[in-house]
């Protein structure tokens, strides 16, 4: 997730029964070219591990270039310091080679460091329709195959090449499926090894967001004979096994719900702490593995949302911390502040777009497709920056 999946948080999740991290989805030509973007976007450390590096692509032309890298491989600080001088690129507003960045080099530098590369085709911000990735690559298979192609060709003999997906945006639900299917075997044919299908469409967004077919996913996987992973609308562990058991798939994936409650894979919820404790874990964190302080006021944010939604000047002042201390000062305030009962209650931060959690009712389904259709018209918005809206956009 987009300043959201980065170290810190990863480390939190794992600790309660989260078996695969994905990073936040990297941007293989900025990652290439600016070593301050490269340190921001991607730390790790050795328990960090099974680990999936998820990259941005669209330049097929530029991936077959990959064994003429005149890139230093090894930029990487296993153990992140913030004060960090070291620069691969002596120049990092220019890559060392016009002709050598691509993507395919831009996973080649983190190989050592993960167990597979995923290729973004589900991002469905505005700023993926700019900058041409995501899913709006979707709707050109002959550049995601090329870029499949090119990644397994480079790299597959090291780590597993993997792609996520959402549905095709086609009106018609048989039509979609069947179309989804088509496109998820070409890429298979092309060399990816691991598919995750977000159940929903790039017109699914925001209020849009309507329900997640977990049938789609289901016939996707049983088009296949690659693992699946099944992502959209698991929020909680009760969710996790609905889905499994509705999809047949091999992995689920959660992203939104996790964010508020980063125990949500644990077995057994009672050896989750209060998020009041999580939240106290998760700065720790923050302070062993640094990271830019924005990340760190969005998952406060997220992880102490009912225990501040009586508490506006102290919500206010999660969006001022700047740095370990102030955490800390804004934590101390929790404390004393958050009532025993409030603390008990699990964070409902994915509750509040989605307050029915039911199984989605035909009406429902005819009242998404209409919000589908209200989307396309507003398809033509002003570009927003990936990183301001990720959270309440994606
Ligand atoms: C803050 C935020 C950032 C996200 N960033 C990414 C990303 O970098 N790459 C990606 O594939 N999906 C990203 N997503 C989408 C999620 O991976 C997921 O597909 C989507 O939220 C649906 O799953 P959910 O219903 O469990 O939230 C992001 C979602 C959120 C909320």
């Amino acid at each position: 997730m987009v300043d959201q999946s980065e170290l810190p948080f990863r480390m939190l999740v794992r600790k309660y029964g989260c078996d695969l991290c994905y990073t936040p989805m990297v941007h293989s030509r900025l990652f290439c070219e600016d070593v301050k973007y490269r340190e921001m976007i991607f730390t790790t450390c050795e328990q960090d591990r099974p680990l999936v590096v998820q990259f941005n692509a669209n330049n097929p032309d530029l991936l077959v270039q990959v064994h003429n890298s005149s890139f230093d491989l090894k930029p990487f600080n296993l153990n992140p310091n913030p004060n960090s001088n070291s620069n691969p690129n002596p120049n990092p507003s220019r890559p060392n080679d016009t002709n050598t960045f691509n993507n395919s080099q831009a996973a080649s530098m983190v190989v050592d460091k993960c167990d597979a590369i995923d290729i973004n085709f589900g991002c469905p911000q505005d700023i993926a329709k700019k900058g041409r990735y995501g899913a709006y690559l979707l709707e050109e298979p002959d550049v995601c195959r090329s870029l499949v192609e090119a990644m397994s060709k480079h790299l597959s003999h090291k780590v597993p090449v993997c792609c996520k997906i959402r549905l095709l945006p086609i009106d018609d639900r048989e039509e979609r499926i069947t179309k989804t299917i088509e496109f998820a075997k070409m890429l298979v044919k092309a060399g990816c090894q691991l598919l995750t299908v977000h159940g929903r469409t790039r017109l699914n967004r925001g209020q849009h967001v309507g329900a997640c077919d977990w049938d789609a996913i289901r016939r996707i996987k049983e088009a296949l004979d690659i693992p699946v992973f099944a992502n959209g609308s698991i929020e909680t562990l009760g969710d996790v096994k609905k889905c499994q058991e509705a999809t047949g798939c091999d992995g689920i994936m959660s992203a939104e719900a996790l964010l508020g409650n980063p125990g949500l894979f644990a077995e057994d919820s009672t050896t989750v702490p209060d998020p009041v404790q999580l939240a106290w874990e998760y700065i720790e964190l923050a302070e062993q593995y640094p990271v830019h302080y924005r990340m760190v006021r969005a998952h406060l944010f997220k992880i102490l949302y009912d225990c501040l939604a009586s508490l506006p000047e102290l919500r206010a002042e999660v969006g001022t911390i700047g740095d370990a201390a102030s955490a800390r000062l804004l934590m101390e305030k929790v404390e004393a502040q958050v009532s025993p009962e409030t603390r008990r209650k699990p964070s409902d931060w994915i509750l509040r777009h989605r307050p029915d959690r039911r199984e989605p009712t035909p009406k429902e389904l005819e009242r998404d497709k209409q919000a589908m259709e209200a989307a396309v018209e507003q398809e033509e918005q002003p570009q927003t920056s990936l990183f301001a809206d990720a959270g309440d956009d994606y």
